[in-house]
């Protein structure tokens, strides 16, 4: 069995409001976990979890890109959730650190055997952290596709529809979040195909989502998310290539280089090698046979690092 992932969150739009300098992401002093969010959306973290080692370990491998310090940081994670089940942060990080090692793996890490380790964590640890913080309505967005990526390589129907569910919750109640879930469940559809459609649809619903409001994290740089604008722009840039529409692919590539937090970016070459190739990458994709199809963002080795590594 092989599951091909790609997961995350987030977005960006042309004229979302100010986001933090690159300088100004380095250290999390000064992150409030709560401000900008929508009513009604809180998250969980106790102050012990945050600053036990799992935790902050774990945000070291990650911020670094260093997955070949990942399995360690899964390991301190799972001892701190069992030594401490009803913290939900535990829960919810080790179920991201399964992600990450579904969608960024080393190349060791390629069996069905990992795969299916790191799919099933991911899948139940989401489950318990979402059930432990009904509020965080951020864990739909990585939960939903878990289940629906699953559920579709296992053909479990009844997997796939409560994924969909947990997708819909998230929509309603955190639009600018998770939405862009809905781009990496449809993504890989034909583009002719109603659910790339849906895919396109749910990525421009989530700009106009991010221009709707101020300082939501879901929207902007910070801390724990470094890169969140730059590596949501070539997400929402290949979208829109695939579609055929060369305009507005363009339009939001470029204004990814102007973003403040660009300077500091590890992946500039993703975007200007883009642009550089517009419309042999469109042709590409205009093509019946999705072989020549580009790497996109939602299918590429560093999807996760491309917005979290400082
Ligand atoms: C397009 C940019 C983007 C991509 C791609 C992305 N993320 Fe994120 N990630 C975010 C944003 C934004 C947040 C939300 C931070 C918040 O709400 O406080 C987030 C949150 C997280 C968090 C938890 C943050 C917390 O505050 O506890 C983890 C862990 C994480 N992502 C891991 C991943 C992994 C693993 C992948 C790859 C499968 C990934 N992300 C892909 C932007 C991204």
């Amino acid at each position: 069995m092989k599951l091909c992932w790609s997961l995350p969150l987030c977005w960006f739009v042309i004229a979302c409001g100010d986001s933090s300098s690159g300088d100004d992401v380095a250290a999390d002093a000064g992150i409030d976990a709560h401000v900008g969010r929508p009513d009604g959306v809180a998250l969980c973290y106790s102050p012990a979890a945050d600053a036990d080692p799992a935790t902050t370990g774990f945000w070291t491998a990650l911020r670094a890109g260093d997955r070949a310090a990942r399995d360690a940081a899964i390991a301190a994670l799972d001892a701190a959730a069992t030594a401490a089940p009803a913290e939900e942060e535990f829960h919810l990080l080790l179920g991201l650190a399964h992600l990450w090692r579904l969608a960024e793996p080393l190349p060791g890490e390629l069996t069905p055997a990992v795969q299916v380790t790191s799919a099933t964590g991911a899948r139940d640890h989401l489950r318990r952290a979402y059930e432990l913080c009904p509020t965080d309505h951020r864990i739909a967005a990585w939960l939903g596709p878990v289940l629906i990526r699953y559920g579709r390589a296992v053909n479990d129907a009844a997997m796939v529809a409560e994924g969909e569910a947990v997708l819909d919750t998230g929509i309603a109640h955190y639009p600018s979040f998770v939405l862009f879930s809905k781009l990496l469940v449809h993504a890989d559809a034909p583009r002719d195909a109603p659910e790339f459609q849906q895919a396109l649809d749910a990525v421009l619903a989530n700009g106009d989502a991010c221009s709707a409001v101020v300082a939501d994290p879901a929207c902007e740089d910070h801390p724990h998310a470094a890169h969140n604008r730059e590596g949501g722009v070539v997400f929402f840039g290949d979208a829109l290539v695939k579609a055929g529409r060369r305009a507005e692919a363009e339009a939001i590539y470029m204004a990814g280089l102007r973003e403040p937090a660009y300077a500091t970016w590890d992946y500039q070459t993703l975007l200007t090698e883009r642009l550089a190739t517009l419309d042999a990458r469109i042709a590409a994709y205009a093509t019946p046979d999705p072989a020549d199809d580009p790497v996109a963002a939602w299918a590429a080795p560093n999807q996760c690092a491309m917005c979290h590594s400082d």
